[in-house]
């Protein structure tokens, strides 16, 4: 299925230069974040909000989304959205073009995790991982594009950027933990295959691959955090509590701490501004994970 966009197209190359105004690295970007209304997307939007950008708090949980954006301030709205249904991701797009007249970064960072042994792991869980982390980022790219070319086509001296909020379990893979590595991986061969496209028409595409969150919800939830999941699925030998797997990950990271959200936003930061850096996977790992 495909969503016809082309009225969202015209508003937006209507709106090239009207952007808001204000101050800060990112003054005047629209960016949507999927994925906002709580951990690593919730703080790095914070920090771009912080940096004079217009923010969309794009998510499938819209109660928490709204009080995200709403305690942002008022260049922030919360859109409704599953990364994984086409026509969610049109909607989430049109939407933000409604209501900014435009769209200049996409930061696709919802995913989730279903971790376990091979001989275990149950198809519905892989593929829905795969749905939201590789899935998602394909079609999240693919709407963004479909607005940044139109706008490049009303202002080609415009820059574009789509951002996948990738992990550095995309750079090496992850026991007992392969829907997920493999679905990070595979986003960055998107990232790269749009990079090529994509630079005809300014818009910058990278990935930026994250250590562990470790006080982020992903790891901490109590129910069904990857404490807890790890714990259950044997991944750390001898562990016998969540805080035996908590220790045995701090103690994985060179500067010894989990990832926090204002050290991924740095690196969202460096690819917005960049205009010579497409098609790159950063890391942000305390070390954790070098690049060969
Ligand atoms: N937490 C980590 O340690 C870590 C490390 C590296 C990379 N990452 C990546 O960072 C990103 C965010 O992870 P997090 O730890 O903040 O996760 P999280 O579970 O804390 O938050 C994810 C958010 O995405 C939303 N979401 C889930 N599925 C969705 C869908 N189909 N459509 C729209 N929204 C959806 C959820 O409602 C939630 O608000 C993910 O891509 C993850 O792979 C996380």
């Amino acid at each position: 299925m495909s969503v016809d966009m082309t009225k969202w197209c015209e508003i937006a190359k209507a709106n090239m230069g009207k952007r808001p105004a204000g101050t800060g690295r990112l003054v005047g970007k629209i960016c949507i974040v999927t994925g906002a209304a709580q951990g690593f997307g919730k703080g790095i939007a914070e920090e771009l909000y912080k940096e004079g950008a217009t923010i969309v708090i794009a998510d499938m949980n819209e109660p928490l989304a709204k009080q995200v954006a709403q305690e942002m301030g008022e260049r922030a709205v919360a859109i409704a959205v599953n990364v994984s249904d086409e026509e969610s991701v049109a909607n989430m797009v049109a939407q933000t073009v409604e209501r900014f007249g435009g769209l200049d970064v996409m930061l696709s960072n919802a995913g989730v995790v279903r971790s376990g042994p091979i001989a275990q792991l149950e198809k519905k869980d892989f593929d829905f991982v795969t749905s939201v982390n590789y899935t998602g980022f394909f079609l999240c790219a693919k709407y963004a594009a479909i607005i940044m070319e139109a706008q490049h086509e009303a202002d080609p001296e415009a820059w574009f950027d789509i951002v996948e909020l990738n992990s550095k379990s995309g750079l090496e893979g992850s026991n007992k933990n392969f829907a997920y590595a493999g679905s990070k991986f595979g986003g960055i061969g998107l990232t790269q295959s749009f990079a090529l496209e994509l630079c005809a028409y300014n818009i910058k595409v990278n990935a930026v691959c994250p250590g562990n969150y470790l006080d982020g919800p992903l790891w901490s939830d109590p129910v069904r955090g990857l404490f807890v999941q790890y714990l259950q699925a044997g991944k750390v030998p001898g562990a016998k509590t969540v805080d035996d797997v908590r220790r045995y990950y701090e103690a994985k990271v060179p500067m010894n701490r989990g990832c926090l959200p204002s050290d991924v936003a740095k690196a969202v930061m460096y690819c917005v501004e960049q205009k010579y850096e497409t098609g790159q996977a950063i890391p942000v790992t305390g070390g954790q994970v070098m690049l060969n």
